[in-house]
């Protein structure tokens, strides 16, 4: 039978998926001298990973070109569910913030506010469910600038230490939601190889038991 196929997320989630994927016993060599190789043999060909952007690495298990996927919650969040979501596995733990600069308060006043973000679907959401008719600017990157140059009333973005907020003078308003690492399956592979895919998943599940035990 062919290996199952799991696409990895790289960057902030990649050292905590190699190391969970060792605890189970998983020879990654291949994941720490990769080379320019994108698709990768792990625990001796057990599994093929592929390494790539989150948002990727939904489209790739929502097409069913890979079983699994190791995944943000924040993605998730902004790409929608075409896919099963099946562990939750608490690393790459963060939120959703809404967040301004400091000691303004956001929700005063009748004007329409203007929320510049990564994450046009979230924010929106967001605002819905609130019942405010707000605009939404997206922003690639370093969004915490858009209030800064003012463009934006606040943002809505990804809040780890809160440093990033702190040194440019502006503070969380609310928390939108919840954030972590999450394993995905595309919806045909997991009636297919059922079996096989919770082998995996428990696996996975007991090893971040250990891990929490020696922690
Ligand atoms: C994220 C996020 C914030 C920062 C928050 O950006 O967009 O800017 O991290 O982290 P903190 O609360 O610990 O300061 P990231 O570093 O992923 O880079 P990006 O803006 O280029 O996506």
């Amino acid at each position: 039978m062919k290996p199952l196929r799991i696409a990895l997320t790289k960057g902030r989630l990649e050292k905590d998926t190699v190391s969970l994927l060792e605890k189970m016993g998983m020879d990654c060599s291949a994941l720490h001298d990769k080379g320019r190789r994108l698709i990768l043999p792990v625990g001796g060909g057990r599994i093929e990973a592929v390494l790539a952007k989150a948002a990727d690495v939904i489209t790739y298990v929502e097409h069913g070109v890979c079983d699994l996927g190791v995944v943000g919650k924040d993605t998730i969040l902004e790409m929608g569910t075409g896919f099963y979501e099946i562990l939750d596995l608490g690393f790459g733990k963060c939120r959703f913030a809404l967040a301004g600069p400091k000691g303004k308060n956001f929700f005063a006043g009748y004007s329409s506010k203007t929320i510049a973000t990564k994450y046009p679907n979230v924010a929106r959401s967001y605002f819905e469910e609130k019942g405010m008719d707000v605009r939404v600017i997206k922003i690639e990157g370093s969004v915490e600038l858009a209030p800064l140059l003012g463009l934006s009333d606040a943002i809505v973005d990804i809040v780890e230490t809160g440093s990033t907020l702190r040194e440019n003078g502006l503070e969380v308003i609310e928390t939108v939601a919840p954030i972590s690492a999450r394993l995905i399956a595309n919806v045909a592979s997991l009636k297919l190889r059922k079996a096989e895919i919770e082998e995996l998943a428990q696996a996975m599940e007991q090893a971040l038991r250990d891990k929490e035990e020696t922690q």
